[in-house]
């Protein structure tokens, strides 16, 4: 009895210890982006997708607005726009804010895909 109670404590040990020694962060497995331009290389799928939402929210879009979503890296029409549009704001916020995020794309779109 004795022993098998030592057992079963040396393999609770034995597979938590295995299961902290095989965890892989999601972010690692999942493929990294292929595609940057403007991004860091090196930026974080966490991060990408921060970005995305809320370029996404500030034309009131989807995803599939800017992505063929079968394929994230493919460069479509919107896109490459939005490539643009990147560029040109922080060259804004370079040239106006000491380089602070303070125009985005809200404000000028603030919910629409064409800025009225
Ligand atoms: C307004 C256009 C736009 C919308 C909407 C948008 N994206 Fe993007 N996305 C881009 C651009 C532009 C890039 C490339 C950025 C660069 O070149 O650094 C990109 C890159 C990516 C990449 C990297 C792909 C690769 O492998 O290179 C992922 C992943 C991604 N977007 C996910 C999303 C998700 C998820 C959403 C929805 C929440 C979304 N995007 C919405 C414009 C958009
Ligand atoms: C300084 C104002 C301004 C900012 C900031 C801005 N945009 Fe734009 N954007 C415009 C204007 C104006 C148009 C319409 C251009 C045209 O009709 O030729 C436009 C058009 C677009 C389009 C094309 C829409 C279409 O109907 O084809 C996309 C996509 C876009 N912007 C994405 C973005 C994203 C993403 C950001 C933030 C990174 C951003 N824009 C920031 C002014 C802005």
């Amino acid at each position: 009895m004795k022993n098998q109670v030592f057992y079963s404590v040396l393999m609770t040990i034995f597979f938590v210890t295995v299961g902290l020694g095989t965890y892989v962060p999601v972010e690692a497995v999942a493929a990294p982006p292929k595609n940057l331009q403007v991004f860091p290389k090196n930026t974080t799928k966490k991060v990408l997708k921060k970005k995305m939402k809320k370029m996404a929210a500030a034309l009131d879009v989807q995803c599939d607005y800017c992505h063929n979503t079968r394929k994230m890296e493919e460069d479509t029409k919107h896109k490459k726009v939005a490539r643009d549009m990147l560029r040109m704001t922080a060259a804004i916020n370079k040239a106006n804010f000491k380089g602070k995020d303070r125009v985005t794309c809200l404000t000028c779109h603030n919910g629409q895909k064409e800025p009225k």
